[in-house]
């Protein structure tokens, strides 16, 4: 099994600066290491950064409460051509970021290569905001909307393909923090999700089972979008929006476990981890260890 990292360097779709720090970070903790000792060859790592004197955009572009707007589209754009390349050349995609933004260019990236796109979306956001939801205009809180084809016209239309991903195949699990429009967009579309509620009330085994189950007979393909906000700020402080009741240490790591054991997922992203907010690098040791049990690393 052949694994391409993409080291995504950058933050401006979030609120605050760092989370460009997460690539180099999660490296550091010593990602390629861990995943050669584990038996996978790692010999594709690219690294993208903003591009410098971006092209200016036509002035006719509206870009009202889409904070950075240039630069996430650059990005973006970028991003789907390099995710689409290395699906074509048979690697496992890795995407490191950066903040969640991102989402938007791997979810593109992936779009042409798959019918039936799933996505597990594992946040304690939904990230279902448009412009006119948005209550930070921060497009890192856009990137699912996006993909559903609902926000900006030349960001839904990256990579041509719109929608890139239908509601009914997408399961949202963690959420704890939802704004009014995103409630009513997951209810109105019907959209999988379970809240932090359903997780202290099934179990978190019993959610990823019913996750996965849901997910296997409807896609063609699974991508794993993983934000480390999704567990509790006491063992994940190091991430920009923080929300207390989140994942604990293991029932974070149970789901890397079944989704491993599932053997469905064919691309992943680990986004938000932000060096500049952590202790002691508590939250990129966490992700590499996240990350590892999603591979396979097993306790016995
Ligand atoms: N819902 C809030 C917003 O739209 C927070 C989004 C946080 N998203 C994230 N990827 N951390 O601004
Ligand atoms: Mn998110
Ligand atoms: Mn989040
Ligand atoms: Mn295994």
């Amino acid at each position: 099994p052949k694994i391409a990292a993409i080291r995504v360097n950058f933050d401006l779709g979030a609120g605050r600066r760092g989370a460009s720090h997460g690539p180099n970070a999660i490296f550091e903790a010593g990602l390629l290491p861990t995943l050669q000792q584990m038996g996978y060859s790692v010999d594709h790592v690219s690294d993208l950064h903003l591009t410098e004197n971006l092209p200016p955009l036509d002035a006719q572009v509206d870009t009202t409460n889409l904070k950075y707007f240039p630069e996430v589209l650059n990005i973006n754009t970028r991003l789907a051509q390099q995710l689409s390349d290395v699906v074509t050349q048979d690697y496992f995609p890795l995407v490191i970021g950066g903040d969640h933004s991102i989402a938007i260019g791997t979810i593109a990236g992936l779009a042409g290569h798959y019918k039936q796109l799933g996505v597990i979306w594992i946040d304690a956001h939904s990230d279902l905001n448009s412009p006119e939801t948005s209550p930070s205009g921060n497009i890192h809180g856009m990137s699912l909307a996006v993909s559903l084809g609902i926000g900006h016209p030349l960001l839904t239309q990256i990579n041509g393909i719109s929608p890139k991903v239908k509601p009914e195949n997408i399961v949202l699990i963690g959420a704890r923090s939802l704004d009014e429009g995103e409630k009513k967009l997951i209810r109105s579309l019907g959209i999988k999700c379970y809240t932090m509620y359903d997780i202290d009330r099934k179990g978190m085994a019993l959610v990823m089972q019913e996750a996965i189950d849901y997910i296997k007979i409807r896609t063609d393909g699974v991508h794993l979008s993983y934000d480390v906000d999704s567990i509790d700020p006491t063992e994940a402080p190091g991430t920009g929006t923080t929300v207390k009741g989140g994942l604990q240490f293991r029932e974070a790591h149970l789901a890397m476990e079944m989704l491993h054991e599932a053997g469905i997922v064919t691309s992943a992203e680990f986004v938000e981890v932000n060096p500049l907010l952590d202790e002691s690098n508590k939250t990129s040791e966490l992700a590499l260890s996240l990350i590892s049990s999603f591979f396979g690393d097993q306790i016995l």
